[in-house]
Parts: structure tokens; C-alpha cells; sequence
């Protein structure tokens, strides 16, 4: 597992969307895990530019994302199904509803909707390809900072770092909800193959940590040491410094 600098924002989302384009492509009843945040807009942008400009038959894809905020709900402006109407089911309204999950936040019985997305996941096997963020403190998916290794989806508190982060898509921090409904770290590796992205100088210690080479359970990012099939894409601005060459 190598951490590759491909130089800026544009180019890593527009070889990830290319990727996610080229599962379909191949193989029309693909399982994707999907992801949400600031980190992957760009990454729909091009994904919805290259379904509308093949006019790709998505019906069959089931798509799987990764968390969901408690308590918000599923047309809050901030909720991930609103992010995922806007980013990607709006702007291509070909998928197969029953095909798209997302975890249900404002559920009576969260724990009860963490198993039931738990069990889904489990039952309709290993996603194809799961696209992955990495928060400042390392986490991936809601999974924060000395989350157990066998973690499976589950309700889990914020941390302090991630509520901070996450104001920016919020009026002020006291909005921003302290709870999610996360896929559990065993869940994510149980993904066939995983394209984790990081831009900005933000995310450079967190990106310096995961390509350090030592599994800490205080940077969930480094669980993915475990996984076979993982690539990680940053821009210049997230690299660590130690990775360039002078030339
Ligand atoms: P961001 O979040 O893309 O909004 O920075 C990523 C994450 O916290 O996993």
C-alpha cells in the first residue's frame, strides 16, 4: 500500500470516477461502496459527466454508503442521502431506488437500523470497488480514533476533531449532530478493492500517519495495512513531505 500524489483535486477525482465508470462498464450489477464529504464532489461531477455521456444502464448497480448522521432527517440539507441526491441520484435518476443504501439516521431503533445495514451488507457480499475520505484525525468512514478493528456498523459518538471539522457544512457547530450510523471497520474491509482520496493541507498529518507503515488504532486509516487491494490518492497540497524526489 503506497501513498500516490497525483498532483491535484481534478485529476485524482477524475481517475476515480473513471474508475467507478469502468466497474459498471464491466460488470453492470457492481456493488459500490460510496462515500460523502467535501472530498468526493468532484468525484460525482465526472462519475454523472461519464453515465450522461455513455448513457450507461445503471439499473442494475446497488450502491452502499458508508455513514449517515442521527437524527437528521432523509431531506435535511445536510443529511448524506440529501448529499447523495444532489452529487449523484438527481443529476442521474437512472439507478434502481431499492438498489441505493444508505443507513437511516432518524430511525426509531438505531441500533436495530445499524444491524439491519450491517446484514444488508453482509448479505449482498463484497462491494466492488469502496471509495474512501480520511477525516483530520484519521478516521474513515464515522470510525474515529481507537475504534476496534472487528467494528461492524453501529451507532457511534462524534469526536470533538470531527464535529469541529464537519461545522463547515453546518450554520455553526451546535448543529452539527453528534452521533452517526457508521459502517464498522471490518465492514469497509470487507470491500474487494478500496480508492481512498485526501486534498488539502488538512488532511496531510492524517495522510503522513497512514503512509508511516505502522497500524495504530488511534489512526483508523492505518487498518487498511490489512486490506490487499488499496490505493490512496492525494493532491500535492495533502503529500508528505518526505515523498517527492528533486529532480
Ligand atoms: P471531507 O470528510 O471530505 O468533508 O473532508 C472526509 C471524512 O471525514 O472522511
Amino acid at each position: 500500500m503506497k501513498v500516490i500524489n497525483l498532483g491535484n483535486r481534478h485529476d485524482a477525482s477524475f481517475y476515480t470516477a473513471c474508475e467507478l465508470f469502468n466497474q459498471i462498464e464491466r460488470k453492470p450489477e457492481s456493488k459500490l461502496g460510496l462515500a460523502t464529504g467535501g472530498t468526493m464532489v468532484d468525484v460525482y461531477t465526472h462519475f454523472v459527466n461519464l453515465l450522461k455521456m455513455n448513457d450507461v444502464d445503471v439499473s442494475k448497480v446497488e450502491t452502499f454508503n458508508l455513514d449517515e448522521y442521527v437524527g437528521l432527517s432523509q431531506t435535511h440539507p445536510e443529511s448524506y442521502h440529501q448529499y447523495m441526491q444532489n452529487v449523484l441520484f438527481d443529476q442521474y435518476p437512472f439507478f434502481t431506488a431499492s438498489c441505493v443504501h444508505v443507513p437511516v439516521g432518524d430511525a426509531e431503533d438505531l441500533d436495530a437500523e445499524a444491524e439491519r445495514y450491517e446484514q444488508l451488507v453482509q448479505e449482498s457480499g463484497p462491494a466492488d470497488i469502496q471509495i474512501l475520505g480520511i477525516g483530520e484525525n484519521g478516521h474513515i468512514g464515522f470510525n474515529e480514533p481507537g475504534t476496534s478493528k472487528k467494528s461492524k456498523t453501529r451507532v457511534v459518538d462524534l469526536t470533538e476533531s470531527t464535529i469541529r471539522a464537519n461545522s463547515r457544512y453546518f450554520d455553526n457547530e451546535d448543529e452539527v449532530p453528534k452521533q452517526a450510523i457508521s459502517m464498522g471497520l471490518s465492514t469497509i474491509l470487507s470491500a474487494k478493492r478500496i480508492i481512498l482520496l485526501a486534498f488539502g493541507e488538512k488532511k496531510k498529518a492524517a495522510i503522513t500517519k497512514l503512509a508511516s507503515g505502522v497500524e495504530d488504532a488511534d489512526v483508523p486509516a492505518t487498518i487498511l495495512y490489512e486490506h490487499p487491494n488499496v490505493e490512496i490518492y492525494v493532491d500535492d497540497a495533502a503529500a508528505p513531505d518526505d515523498m517527492g524526489r528533486e529532480v
